[in-house]
């Protein structure tokens, strides 16, 4: 039996992200964590009568509470990307937001296993490792960046074009968790797909955007909750069974590739080599991650153009979340 603990958990993605972890068995403590709403939240959701004892702690006065004790740290904290705002914006927020409450894990949990949803992804995850590392407790193995969405979307696409493919379809995304820097590798999709190259272009550019396609039906209210809520549900059940059994599940997610430097070198090699933060699927167990899953097989030519574009915009982002931190 495993604690959670859901840092915004009063937002859109933190509610429905709360309501599906009350419903995950494994978990005996689910502590719920906002600065302003919790309250309703959770006594709400503590009526759902499974395994989960739920508690909610509001303020900052009350981070110390919400995680002492915490396994594993979920984060959904932060503002949504609403028309606009500029990405500068939307950085410079949620940033500061992520800092405080890294700064509070390292001091309540510092073996907690860390997954960050906040936007932008690509540099919350290095703003994460810096805060640890300053505080003397980072472990690479243990901090992810959860970008399980762009690998569900890619399924989802598939099988919209693709009706009578299986749900289990998986496809590869590796690089980062926003637009040019998302990289599907449809080329090494399990089952193999039988695409034409219009087909491979449209579904490379709405994986990478499908984001846009909720902040535009949303009009104005925000970004998604529902699916993103979904996705991270998964990886958290992941994560517990991991780290429950140590058997063997593979997840995508962004991750510091020093985690396993030995299953760093084929991702380098494809065009990764000088980034220090990538998404790639790995090998979960109980200290996080095992080791960096190797792709099965070689990515197309496409791919690899991708995989380049991809590195130039996500070392831009990386940079942007360390020098937040030791400027
Ligand atoms: N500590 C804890 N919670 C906070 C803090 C803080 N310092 N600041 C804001 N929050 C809470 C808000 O009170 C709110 O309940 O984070 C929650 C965010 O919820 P929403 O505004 O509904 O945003 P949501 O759509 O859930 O997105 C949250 O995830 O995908 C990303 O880009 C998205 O970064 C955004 C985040």
């Amino acid at each position: 039996m495993v604690s959670v603990a859901v840092l915004g958990a009063a937002g859109g993605i933190g509610q429905s992200l709360s309501l599906l972890l009350k419903l995950n068995q494994a978990i005996s403590r689910l502590s719920l964590y906002d600065i302003v709403g919790i309250p309703g939240v959770a006594t709400d959701i503590s009526h759902i009568n499974t395994n989960s004892a739920v508690e909610y702690h509001i303020g900052q006065a009350q981070l110390d509470a919400a995680l002492r004790g915490i396994d594993i740290v979920v984060i959904p904290a932060g503002v949504p990307r609403k028309p606009g705002m500029t990405r500068d914006d939307l950085f410079n927020i949620n940033a500061s937001i992520i800092r405080e409450l890294i700064e509070a894990v390292a001091d309540h949990c510092p073996s907690a296993l860390l997954a960050i949803i906040s936007n932008p992804v690509n540099s919350t995850v290095p703003i994460a490792a810096e805060v640890l590392k300053a505080r003397g407790v980072y472990d690479p193995r243990r901090l992810f960046g959860v970008t399980t969405l762009d690998v569900v979307r890619a399924a989802r696409f598939v099988r919209d074009i693709r009706p009578n493919i299986d749900t289990s379809v998986y496809i590869p995304v590796v690089g980062g968790h926003s637009g040019n820097t998302i990289v599907p590798l449809l080329s090494l999709a399990e089952p193999q797909l039988d695409l034409a190259q219009e087909e491979i272009e449209d579904l490379v550019h709405r994986i990478q955007y499908g984001g846009d396609e909720v902040v535009k039906a949303k009009n104005g209210a925000g970004s998604a909750t529902l699916s993103m809520a979904y996705a991270a549900a998964r990886f958290i059940e992941s994560l517990i069974q991991s780290f429950e059994s140590d058997s063997i599940i593979v997840e995508p997610a962004l991750v510091d590739l020093a985690a396993d430097t030995q299953g760093a070198k084929q991702i380098k090699t494809l065009g990764a080599d000088g980034l220090a933060f990538f998404a790639v699927p790995v090998v979960l167990g109980k200290v996080g991650i095992k080791r960096i899953a190797p792709l099965r097989g070689e990515p197309s030519l496409l791919e690899r153009k991708g995989i380049e574009i991809a590195a130039a915009a996500l070392k831009v982002n990386i940079d942007k979340g360390i020098t937040y931190v030791i400027k």
